[in-house]
């Protein structure tokens, strides 16, 4: 098992499989920065479905046990169910899963499921069509979203989750609207504190709602009770309905990081290497290995970079280091979330 140097061990990849993404949200990628002209990686820049499959193998030998497929938006990648399929027959991999904006789901979700994907995560900030055509940068109502995360009840692809980043006078006085929309249905919206990621959100720390205040608002109208967590290091604190009609996450970034038990490897879609969400730079296992490198060359880059890991920016994070640092974070919209 290869262990970091604060003793964490390599068991989560979340892989980006492409740069672009047809929403833009004011949070990621703003539609001001982000317009027709906006130069995406060139198709040889981005790693091929055999490239992928080959680096998660070696992350799997490594101990990776868990497989998250991210973007962008992954369902713009062209035949992303042949991937799934892929990766679905390495072996060792417990967890096969993908985090979406659900606005191609519907057509997708019974193929990615054939496929072998097991469950899947769609981002949704709010019901509130106004606001949402708002947040998504695109004017798009929630009709095509909850349309996908249907088809996912259908195709089979569960647990669902529902990933909600809580903003401060944005979408804070929805979030109650959307766990009773959810609630009873078996379906588990996890709530997200607004974090600093990449430098093109104008972040401030007076736009977070910290997850006491999000639990609170949750609470009051709708009791809780907390759970245990489904494995060490997981990202959501759960709390379940006091009457038994299913449980919510909130994931607490900024107030209370989560850094000590992260086990996370981040691949982008030019096939670097970041081992935090805040990374300024990612090792790029993509020319090695289209130079020829074999497995086990591989298989040594990647163990050298996790053995001298050490990663802790949302524990480093201060009210005065917050949203102001070097200005060179990777952008969520190329390594996704
Ligand atoms: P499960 O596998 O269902 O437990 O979900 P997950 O928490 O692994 O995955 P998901 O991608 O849905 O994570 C939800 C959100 O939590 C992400 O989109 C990020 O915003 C945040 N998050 C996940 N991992 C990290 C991390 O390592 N560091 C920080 N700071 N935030 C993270
Ligand atoms: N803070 C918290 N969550 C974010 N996401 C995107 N940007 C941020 C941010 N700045 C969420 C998306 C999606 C997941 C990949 O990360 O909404 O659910
Ligand atoms: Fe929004 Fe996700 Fe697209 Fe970023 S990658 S603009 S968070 S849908
Ligand atoms: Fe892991 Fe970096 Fe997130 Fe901390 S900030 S939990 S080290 S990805």
């Amino acid at each position: 098992m290869l262990k970091d140097t604060f003793n964490r061990n390599l068991k989560d990849l979340r892989i980006s499989v492409t740069d672009r993404c047809n929403f833009r949200c004011t949070y990621c990628m703003p539609a001001e920065i982000f317009g027709e002209s906006y130069e995406f990686l060139p198709k040889e820049e981005i790693l091929s479905f055999e490239e992928i499959t080959k680096l998660a193998t070696i992350f799997v030998e490594l101990g990776v046990e868990k497989i998250r497929i991210t973007g962008g938006e992954p369902l713009m990648r062209s035949n992303l169910e042949q991937l799934v399929l892929l990766l679905n027959r390495v072996h060792g991999i417990q967890d096969l899963t993908l985090t979406t904006n659900g606005y191609l789901l519907e057509q997708q979700a019974e193929a990615l499921k054939k496929s072998g994907l097991g469950r899947i995560t769609i981002s949704l900030d709010t019901l509130d069509d106004e606001l949402f055509k708002t947040m998504n940068g695109r004017g798009f109502d929630t009709k095509r979203v909850l349309a996908g995360i249907q088809a996912a009840q259908r195709s089979g692809l569960s647990p669902i989750k529902i990933n909600a980043v809580v903003q401060k006078n944005v979408n804070e006085n929805t979030i109650v609207d959307l766990a009773k929309h959810f609630k009873g249905t078996g379906i588990i919206v996890r709530f997200i504190e607004y974090m600093d990621v990449g430098n093109l959100n104008a972040w401030r720390l007076n736009e977070v709602v910290p997850a006491s205040d999000i639990f609170d608002k949750i609470n009051s109208e709708l009791p809780l009770e907390p759970l245990s967590q489904n494995y060490a290091g997981e990202v959501a604190s759960r709390y379940k309905y006091r009457d038994g009609s299913g449980e919510i996450g909130i994931i607490s970034s900024v107030s209370q990081p989560f850094c000590g038990a992260c086990t996370r490897a981040r691949l982008s879609t030019d096939g670097r290497l970041y081992t935090c969400l805040f990374g300024e730079t990612g090792l790029n296992l993509r020319d090695p290995m289209r130079d020829g490198a074999t497995s086990e060359q591989l298989k040594a880059l990647i163990t050298t970079c996790w053995e001298k890991r050490d990663d802790k920016y949302s524990e480093d994070r201060t009210v005065n280091s917050a949203g102001q640092s070097s200005n060179k974070k990777i952008e969520m919209y190329q390594i996704g979330g």
